[in-house]
C-alpha cells in the first residue's frame, strides 16, 4: 500500500538537518573542540557510574545542581537559567514559546540555519536581515527589518556562525530596548571573544542569552546548553520545555566540566592563538579571502569553492561548505583545531589552489 503523506502541508518542502560523514584525519566542519574530556573528569564519571547512580530514575527535570553552579558563575539566581539538550534545543523551545502560525521570526543572513528551521517547524515565517558585504552586522538593516516585518523574535548570534562577526553589546542593548518582542542572543562561541550580553538581562526583560557546553567546553556529544534571561521570561519559556530534557549523565558531566575552569582557559587560549595564526596564513594565500573571526572557526572565500572543498576532502580535511546557499557560494568554514595541524592545512590548500590555477 502506498503511504499517504501525513506530514503538515507547510513542512513538505523542509529539508531535514543532515551532516555528511567522511573518512577524515581532520574533522573541522562542526566547530567542535579538538580536545578530549580531561582524564580526571572521565575517571570521576566512570567511578560514579560504577559506584553510584545507575540511572534507573529520571533525571532532575530542572537540573538544579547545574543551574546553581552556573548561577554562581554568572552571579545570578537559578531562576534566571534554563538547561537544554544543547543550546539547539533551547532555540527550538524559545521559538515554540513565542512564535506561532504566521508570526515572523527575524534571522541574520548568513546565519545559523537552525533558527529559521525552528521558525518553520512552529508554523512561523522566518525572515532575514542581511549582514553587510563583509558580513558585519548593520544595525540599520536590523531596524529596517524590525519596522517592516514586526517579528515576534529577533535572533542575533554573536560571534555569528558562520561569519565570526560580532554585534557590540551597546547595539544589542539599543535593539532590545527598541523592540517590543523577544531578543535571542546566541553566544555559543562566547569564550573565544569574551564579549557578552548577559549583564543586560537586568535591564532588558525581553532578552535571552544562549550558551553551550559544546564548543569551548568541549562536550558536544553530551548535549548540554543553557539560557540566561530575566526570571519572568524564563518562567514563560519553561512552559515550552519538555520535562526530562537533559539526562542525568550529561548533567553530571557538565557540573564536573565547570569545576576545572583553568583547563578550559588554557585550551581556549591555544585555540585563539591557532585561529590568529591560521587567519594570517589564509590571508597570505593568493586567491583566499578570509573574514576576521572572533569564534573558533574562520569563514573564507575562494574561487571554485566546490573543487577546493573536494580537494581538502581528498587530503583528509573536512571543512563546512554551504551547498544551496547563494550568499555563501564559494565560501568554506574551517574549525580551528590544534595549532600543530595548521601547517598541514595551509600546505594542502596551497597545493590545491596551485593545481586549480594550472587548469
Ligand atoms: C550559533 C550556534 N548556536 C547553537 C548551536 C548548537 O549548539 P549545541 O546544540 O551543541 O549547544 C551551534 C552549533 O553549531 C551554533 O553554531
Amino acid at each position: 500500500m502506498m503511504m499517504k503523506g501525513y506530514l503538515r502541508e507547510d513542512l513538505k518542502g523542509i529539508k531535514p538537518y543532515q551532516t555528511e560523514k567522511h573518512k577524515c584525519t581532520l574533522k573541522l566542519d562542526a566547530n567542535e573542540s579538538p580536545y578530549p574530556i580531561p582524564l580526571e573528569i572521565r575517571a570521576q564519571l566512570a567511578s560514579e557510574l560504577l559506584n553510584g547512580n545507575d540511572y534507573h530514575q529520571y533525571p532532575d527535570p530542572n537540573a538544579d545542581r547545574l543551574r546553581d553552579l552556573l548561577a554562581e558563575i554568572h552571579q545570578l539566581n537559578r531562576d534566571n537559567i534554563l538547561i537544554g539538550n544543547g543550546s539547539d534545543e533551547l532555540l527550538h523551545i524559545i521559538t515554540t514559546a513565542f512564535a506561532g502560525w504566521g508570526d515572523k521570526v527575524l534571522c541574520p543572513l548568513p546565519g545559523f540555519s537552525m533558527v529559521s528551521y525552528y521558525a518553520r517547524l512552529a508554523g512561523a515565517v522566518p525572515v532575514d536581515y542581511r549582514l553587510n558585504d563583509r558580513f558585519q552586522y548593520d544595525v540599520s538593516e536590523i531596524e529596517k527589518a524590525l519596522d517592516t516585518y514586526k517579528p515576534k523574535i529577533l535572533h542575533i548570534c554573536s560571534p555569528n556562525n558562520p561569519t565570526g562577526s560580532t554585534l557590540p553589546v551597546s547595539d544589542i542593548y539599543y535593539l532590545a530596548r527598541r523592540f517590543d518582542g523577544v531578543v535571542v542572543v546566541d553566544e555559543a562561541y562566547y569564550e573565544f571573544c569574551g564579549k557578552s550580553a548577559v549583564s543586560l538581562i537586568h535591564l532588558c526583560p525581553n532578552l535571552v542569552v544562549l550558551r553551550t557546553f559544546s564548543k569551548a567546553i568541549g562536550i558536544a556529544g553530551l548535549r548540554v546548553g543553557y539560557m540566561i534571561s530575566s526570571k519572568s521570561l524564563a518562567n514563560e519559556i519553561y512552559k515550552a520545555k519538555p520535562p526530562y530534557n537533559v539526562n542525568s549523565f550529561s548533567q553530571r558531566a557538565a557540573e564536573l566540566m565547570l569545576a576545572h575552569p583553568e583547563i578550559q582557559r588554557e585550551r581556549v587560549k591555544k585555540i585563539i592563538e591557532a585561529r590568529d595564526w591560521l587567519y594570517q596564513a589564509l590571508d597570505g594565500l593568493r586567491g583566499v579571502d578570509p573574514y576576521p573571526s572572533e569564534a573558533n572557526f574562520i569563514l573564507f572565500k575562494v574561487k571554485q569553492g566546490d573543487l577546493v572543498y573536494r580537494g581538502l576532502l581528498e587530503k583528509g580535511i573536512v571543512v563546512r561548505h554551504f551547498e544551496g546557499s547563494p550568499i555563501l557560494k564559494n565560501h568554506l568554514r574551517i574549525t580551528i583545531g590544534r595549532a600543530e595541524d595548521n601547517k598541514y592545512i595551509i600546505q594542502s590548500l596551497a597545493d590545491i589552489l596551485a593545481n586549480l590555477e594550472g587548469w
